[in-house]
């Protein structure tokens, strides 16, 4: 059951979601506009919920902690493979904007062999980041441009205790901005898991004027959570934090991002 103490006052979901299935019903301005107004906006029929129930299932089925690598210093390219981590503690930049995380991540880039089923699923969100950010529609979709590459991947919070604290996404604003002269450095997250099913206390936010906003209390899986990352705060309150915490379990919520890297 969602925790009624965590719902935010006055909220009304409503006003966030917007119905958009495919490309002819997307207006990019209305869309920018809704989330500068509202602090996010909840894109729903984009994204096929079912693929994304499959690809998390087949996730957890064939989830094997065995294949936790670790990243050296020169090993930024193992971002552009299959690629399985455990982060905790600070991120990569440890001096500045740094923010603190225990989570497992799994790399899959598009052009990497779909072992979640989930190629495109990445490539449709892939497309409505390219839409919004005002890029050609499969930029970044087959191989790196510009400088840049689709990070596509979902990040796992197990229970007892995964989380990641409120922060900016600054280190990715600058990049962005350095590649690409946008200003703004939008987000576009995938909702995998069903809050009160697959985890019941925590959760992914975003903060609306001081206030977390438990977005999963809300919407569902296959929606696609649209806000300016590099601008507004967010994070993943502690997931199931009275559970027993086990890294070799995939109990605990899911996400999926497709972010632009650095090339
Ligand atoms: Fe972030």
């Amino acid at each position: 059951m969602v925790q009624a103490a965590e719902m935010l006052a006055g909220f009304d979901p409503a006003d966030h979601l917007l119905e958009i299935y495919d490309e002819k019903e997307l207006d990019v301005a209305a869309v920018q506009e809704q989330t500068d107004a509202l602090g996010f906006t909840v894109i729903r029929g984009w994204v096929d919920p079912r693929a994304v129930t499959e690809g998390r299932e087949t996730l957890e089925r064939n989830f094997d902690p065995g294949l936790d690598r670790v990243r050296g210093p020169d090993g930024y390219d193992l971002l552009k493979t299959n690629y399985q981590r455990v982060c905790i503690g600070h991120s990569g930049h440890v001096i500045r904007d740094h923010n603190t995380r225990l989570q497992r991540i799994f790399y899959n880039p598009i052009w990497e062999k779909d072992l979640y089923g989930l190629r495109d699923t990445w490539v449709r969100m892939s497309r409505f980041r390219n839409a919004l950010m005002g890029f050609d529609r499969d930029f970044c979709i087959e191989r790196a441009d510009g400088g840049l590459f689709t990070a596509s991947r979902v990040q796992h919070y197990p229970a007892g205790g995964g989380f990641l604290s409120s922060h900016k996404d600054l280190p990715y604003a600058r990049s962005l901005k350095r590649n690409t002269g946008l200003e703004r450095g939008m987000n576009f997250l995938l909702i995998m898991s069903k809050k009160g099913v697959d985890f019941h206390e925590g959760g992914g936010f975003v903060e609306l004027d001081g206030e977390p906003c438990y977005y999963e209390d809300y919407f569902d899986v296959g929606d696609l959570l649209v806000y300016d990352s590099g601008n507004k705060y967010h994070g993943v309150a502690a997931i199931d934090p009275m559970e027993t915490f086990d890294w070799t379990s995939p109990k605990g919520r899911f996400s999926g991002l497709v972010h632009l890297f650095q090339d």
